[in-house]
């Protein structure tokens, strides 16, 4: 299968595009979203000035900028409220509009994605990671990717995508991490 689960810094990845798990106002935060405008640089968040932001759910794409990345594909996931505020359907957006975005852009084959709404957004991971799953599986054009990365270095989220069945990304199929 061409999904595997990585412990890595999603910044260090030089692969097509990583996916940031931004906020709605796409100016930036903590989290994972902290570390890709640290590593992007200034750029990034002048470009994302001029992007209107994102709703909870959509995607956008911008250069890498000075990340190893070629590309970053942005995505709100929701804020977890209990379960019954449409969580699970909104996740899978994001994950789905991601993938989509990729496919638009054509020349996207590697892409890795965070733990979405796992951190500050308080999602449950074994849910959050199952709706992942699910949704990336289940994703018509899922096969032509040449490799789809789950970079969690949290070890609840690679516990929850052990369950699952993930297997881990071999270090010699994996994009070198680029020194910082
Ligand atoms: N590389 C890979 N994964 C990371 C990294 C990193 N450098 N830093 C954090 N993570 C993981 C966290 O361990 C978590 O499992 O990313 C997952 C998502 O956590 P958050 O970054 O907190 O994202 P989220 O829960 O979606 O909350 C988004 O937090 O940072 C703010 O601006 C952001 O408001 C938005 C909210």
């Amino acid at each position: 299968m061409n999904i595997q689960y990585l412990d890595a810094d999603i910044t260090r990845l030089a692969v097509d595009a990583i996916v940031n798990a931004a906020n709605n106002s796409l100016l930036g935060g903590g989290g994972v979203d902290g570390a890709i405008h640290r590593g992007a640089g200034p750029e990034l968040l002048n470009f994302c000035r001029n992007l209107g932001g994102c709703n909870t759910g959509e995607a956008v794409l911008t250069p890498g900028f000075n990340l190893p990345a070629k590309q970053i594909i942005h995505t709100v996931g929701p804020v977890w409220h209990g379960g019954n505020s449409g969580e699970a359907s909104l996740l899978r957006r994001c994950y789905e509009n991601s993938l989509r975005l990729a496919q638009e852009q054509g020349e996207i084959r590697r892409i890795a994605f965070p733990a979405i709404s796992c951190g500050v957004y308080g999602y449950p991971k074994a849910a959050a990671c199952e709706v992942a799953l699910s949704a990336l599986t289940q994703w018509p054009g899922c096969a032509r990717f040449d490799q789809i990365l789950l970079v969690c270095p949290d070890a609840g989220v690679r516990e929850a995508y052990r369950r699952l069945g993930v297997k881990p990304a071999q270090a010699e199929n994996c994009s070198p991490l680029r020194s910082r």
